[in-house]
């Protein structure tokens, strides 16, 4: 029995920052951006009473609508974010709470930007072994409450959002997740992608906030390389493991980290970017909201067909990095 997704739905915070609004805030500007990341604009959630189990609550309210189910039905929920609104208890059980689904187990998982990839193929084994046959997966992060806004390195890139899918029991044989490779590689990714304050090692002191322990710190340069060739190789692996061509592939649905990340990814597969979703413009890198905002984008604009090939990438700090073969049902 394989597993199948069989609702999406977005959250995108209202608040829009462009990057005319961070030229007034950092030594940068439009066109360095634009042409090295492909990024115009992210959103932001202003409300600072509002975090990421605001944005994933807000996901799980309208996957149970869109399904036509009750919050009773859940019989798990799996959020993947790096940005918990408390290290305890988890997101999940905060949107449990939101939703009031009563009957279902709860648990955060951290793969920062592979997170719901990870998290995804976590759900399809819950699913075919029969244990169960609803599941919730999300992905999302308030990436803005970790952004050092005086870093123009980091604060051109994310932006906040949240999106996620149900997953149920194939209908027929030969649909649903048909296949994942994912990897870590923490030896070479712990020291260029990390935030080390508010953890175990680092707790928050006076300390820790003076040296800016509590914001992302990226060699972005090193990283971009080994996201390339790790996005790359993955989706070359997926292709060539389930037979799959350009031809007969409906979509490339990558992390949204980088355009000319997701421009090497393509041309690796032989694609056109006809076939590629990107977003980044209007988005930034959402962190693990990234790949489940495309797939809700292409399902609500009705470009995902019954037999669809759609192949998901993703790359982040860990490092970890993966790939999935989906056949839309
Ligand atoms: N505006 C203007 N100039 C800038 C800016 C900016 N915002 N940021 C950096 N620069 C300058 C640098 O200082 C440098 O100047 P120098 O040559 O005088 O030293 C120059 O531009 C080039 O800097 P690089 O860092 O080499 O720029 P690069 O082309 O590598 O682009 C970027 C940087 C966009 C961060 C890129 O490296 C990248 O996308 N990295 C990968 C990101 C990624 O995939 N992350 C993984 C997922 S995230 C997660 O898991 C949370």
């Amino acid at each position: 029995m394989k597993a199948a997704i069989t609702a999406t739905a977005k959250y995108l915070p209202d608040g829009v920052v462009t990057n005319h609004d961070l030229e007034r805030m950092l030594e940068t500007n439009d066109e360095w951006i634009r042409s090295r990341t492909g990024i115009s604009e992210r959103r932001i959630m202003k409300d600072p009473d509002k975090a990421s189990s605001f944005l994933c609550g807000e996901v799980a309210k309208q996957l149970l609508d869109k399904r036509g189910i009750s919050a009773e039905e859940i019989e798990l929920i799996i959020v993947a974010t790096m940005t918990p609104d408390m290290l305890f208890p988890s997101t999940a059980c905060l949107v449990q709470d939101i939703i009031g689904a009563t009957g279902a187990w709860a648990f955060d998982l951290n793969a920062a930007c592979s997170g719901f990839i990870f998290a995804l193929n976590t759900a399809a084994r819950f699913i075919e072994s029969g244990a169960h046959k609803k599941v919730m997966v999300i992905g999302g992060d308030k990436m803005s409450s970790i952004v050092d806004y005086t870093d123009r390195s980091t604060a051109i890139l994310f932006g906040d959002g949240a999106a996620g899918v149900l997953l149920e029991p194939a209908e027929s044989e030969g649909y649903g997740i048909l296949d994942a490779r994912l990897y870590s590689d923490g030896t070479n990714g712990k020291d260029h992608l990390l935030m080390s304050g508010g953890g175990s090692l680092h707790p928050a002191t006076h300390e820790t906030v003076e040296k800016r322990m509590h914001f992302i710190h990226q060699d972005g340069r090193q990283v971009f390389k080994s996201a390339v060739t790790a996005m790359a190789d993955t989706a070359a692996e997926i292709m060539q493991r389930n037979n799959l061509d350009a031809e007969n592939i409906a979509w490339l649905i990558p992390h949204q980290a980088n355009q000319r990340i997701i421009q090497a990814t393509a041309e690796r597969m032989g694609l056109g970017m006809e076939k590629v979703i990107s977003n980044i413009a209007h988005y930034g890198n959402t962190t693990a909201g990234t790949i489940p905002i495309c797939l809700a984008e292409l399902d609500e604009q009705r470009k995902l067909n019954r037999g669809s090939n759609l192949v998901l990438v993703s790359f982040g700090a860990g490092y970890t990095w993966g790939g999935m073969y989906i056949k839309w049902q």
